[in-house]
């Protein structure tokens, strides 16, 4: 079996949930259920052997140690983290906590349990770490997307804590050995996005008659990709890469956040119109992200050249297929938008109005 962290937030259980309609091998999936984490998500799962849940924290050695022991798993995907950029700039303490410490902790486990197995068995081990490509900073309009090789430049308390994950598991790669993997994806979307990133924040926003808030100018550019892609992407690498390695994964799409929102817009006025008026309407500019990053992109050639992956989606298929299932998900959405999301709503957009 493999163990899976984070496997209750939005990529990490579009992966568990893609494995186990592919694969014939079990996952322990470990989550802490945090705000971003959510059970209703893999409702689906209720009752499939297949698929054990644990709610811990990856900072806990003792009770990681003990799952490894227990489930002996071929492999520890390496998902979970605090994701939000915004919320890392109003509160950076558990970005470090779980981003840097809990990746510190998980690795000295993993070491542990790696050392103990058979020849075999820990020749085959992998740790996977999902990292992001907004360790390598912000690129301008004219500079050539993000290679492996490109150098760490992290901007923000988010990037700050993935990049020193990433340090860490290099480290222990390098000196301990430990069969790493790191991959670097772009901004991903799709079906079970928390609404506080872009794409689900614009469309349950726009279904409610709010203002769709866009910072600076809108014409920040990001490189979208459909979680299902990235999610194919991780067990390639899985499957084939090799240890040590690092690997960029990206849509090869670059977007300004206006023609995103625009096109979200336009997505909607198709499939549920307003009585009067276009979505268009409703977008207000705020002020922008401090340090906000002005363009991410990714040369994804080496895992097409190495492990033959490519997206199969293109962002307007994505895109669509994003919008429709926000369109037929109202209560998911109903239930993750609690108190305590509100709170952050009132936080983050108040004063930027
Ligand atoms: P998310 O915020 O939706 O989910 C994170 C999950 O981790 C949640 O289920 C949460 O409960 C869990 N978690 C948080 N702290 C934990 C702890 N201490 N112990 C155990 N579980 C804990 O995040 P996401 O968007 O699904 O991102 C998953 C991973 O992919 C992250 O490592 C992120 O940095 C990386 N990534 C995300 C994107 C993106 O566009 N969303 C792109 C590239 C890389
Ligand atoms: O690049 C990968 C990263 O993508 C991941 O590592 C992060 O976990 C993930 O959150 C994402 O980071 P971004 O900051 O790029 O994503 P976010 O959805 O927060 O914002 C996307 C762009 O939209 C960014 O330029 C900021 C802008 N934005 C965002 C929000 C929430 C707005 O203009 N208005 C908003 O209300």
């Amino acid at each position: 079996m493999i163990l899976v962290t984070g496997g209750a937030g939005f990529i990490g259980a579009n992966f568990v949930m893609d494995w186990l309609d592919g694969v014939d091998e079990a996952v322990v999936n470990v989550d802490k259920l945090t705000y971003a984490g959510n059970l209703g998500t893999l409702r689906s799962l209720h009752g499939d052997l297949s698929h054990i849940f644990v709610r811990a924290d990856i900072c806990d050695s003792n009770t990681m140690d003990v799952l490894l022991e227990d489930y002996q798993p071929r492999a520890i995907l390496h998902f979970a983290a605090e994701s939000h950029v915004d919320r890392s700039i109003h509160g950076p303490r558990d970005f470090m906590q779980t981003n840097m410490m809990g990746t510190f902790a998980l690795l000295d486990v993993a070491r542990r349990y790696w050392s103990g197995l058979p020849g075999a068995e820990k020749d085959a081990f992998r740790f996977l770490h999902v990292s992001t490509d907004e360790v390598f900073g912000s690129l301008s309009e004219t500079d050539p997307p993000f290679r492996e090789d490109t150098l760490y430049a992290p901007n923000s308390p988010y990037s700050a804590s993935k990049a020193s994950a990433d340090h860490l598991v290099r480290a222990w790669n390098h000196t301990y050995g430990l069969p790493t993997l790191t991959t670097h994806c772009s901004n991903n979307y799709g079906p079970y996005q928390f609404p506080e990133k872009l794409i689900p924040l614009m469309i349950t926003r726009a279904l409610e008659g709010k203002p769709l808030p866009l910072y600076g100018d809108g014409q920040n550019v990001r490189d979208w990709l459909y979680v299902g892609d990235h999610c194919a992407a991780i067990r390639a690498v899985l499957a084939k890469g090799r240890a040590g390695e690092t690997y960029n994964v990206g849509g090869w799409n670059e977007v300004t956040n206006i023609q995103v929102v625009h096109v979200l817009c336009d997505l909607l006025d198709e499939l549920r119109p307003k009585a009067s008026g276009s979505y268009r309407d409703q977008i207000t500019w705020v002020a922008d992200r401090p340090g906000h990053d002005r363009r991410y992109a990714i040369d994804a050639s080496k895992i097409n050249r190495e492990l033959d992956w490519k997206p199969a989606e293109t962002f307007e298929s994505g895109l669509a297929k994003t919008v429709r299932w926000y369109l037929s998900h109202e209560q998911w959405v109903a239930d993750v938008i609690s108190g305590d999301y509100r709170k952050w709503v009132e936080t983050n957009y108040a004063r930027r109005a």
